[in-house]
């Protein structure tokens, strides 16, 4: 069995498109989304559409309960403030009750899905410290955790004794005795000073986690937030993989 993993799309609809005709010459067998489908970008709608008739392993992220109402945005930073706020009033009802009723945490087989952490996923922590790792690996009971919301790929492992740390290479072969948290970057806004789509391949077959990355027309995702009325600084940062 192979998967996808994908997560932080933000509305931008390129690098989803860019990462789907990658994803197609993968041939998996299942797709995992963790969330952030919307946010920042200017193809809420259009993102929405596409997650819909790839998977239903959606979880919930900040920004798509932020949009319905559903989780505090008062401590989000100006510009992803006028984003929400932006996305609130473009995306269709019918998205809205879609993005209402996404769930905050899955679990399929060995895996569990998630958008922030595993412990209390609703407050939308970050995974700060190895003493945080270490509690979330208390807070899910599969082999692997999936999760994004940092929009930097990271991954960890719990050995047998219970130690936690952080894996050296974000493409690493899973051992059956050990378990993994596993961060797998964003695709429509990454962080990591990359600024092409990341994606996360998970083959079960031959036990390894693979990293992706994905060039995708970046100028015609900023002249669209541009032309949306969006900041700019929204368009610039997707350049800089900031
Ligand atoms: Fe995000």
């Amino acid at each position: 069995m192979k998967y996808a993993i994908l997560s932080d799309v933000h509305s931008n609809l390129e690098a989803f498109q860019a990462v789907l005709t990658d994803l197609a010459r993968e041939k998996v067998d299942q797709t995992f989304f963790l969330g952030d489908i919307v946010g920042y970008g200017a193809d809420p709608d259009q993102c929405i559409e596409l997650l819909r008739g790839l998977t239903t392993f959606v979880v919930a992220g900040n920004h798509d309960w932020a949009v319905v109402g559903l989780t505090d945005y008062s401590y989000f930073n100006p510009l992803a403030k006028t984003a929400i706020e932006w996305t609130a009033r473009t995306v269709t009802a019918a998205h809205q009750e879609f993005l209402k009723k996404l769930p905050l945490a899955q679990n399929y087989r060995n895996i569990a899905l998630v958008h922030a952490t595993p412990c209390e996923p609703e407050e939308w922590n970050y995974l700060l410290s190895l003493e945080e790792v270490h509690l979330s690996f208390q807070h899910h009971d599969r082999q692997i955790c999936f999760l994004g919301h940092s929009h930097v790929p990271i991954a960890f492992k719990q050995d047998e004794e219970g130690q936690s740390s952080v894996l050296p290479d974000t493409t690493f072969t899973l051992r059956d005795s050990q378990r993994y948290i596993i961060n797998v970057g964003s695709v429509g806004q990454p962080r990591d000073g990359d600024p092409r789509a990341a994606y996360g391949i998970y083959s079960r077959d031959d036990s390894c986690f693979t990293l992706k990355r994905v060039p995708y027309n970046i100028e015609s995702a900023q002249e669209k937030i541009i032309a949306a009325g969006l900041p700019h600084f929204l368009a610039q940062r997707l350049a800089l993989g900031t």
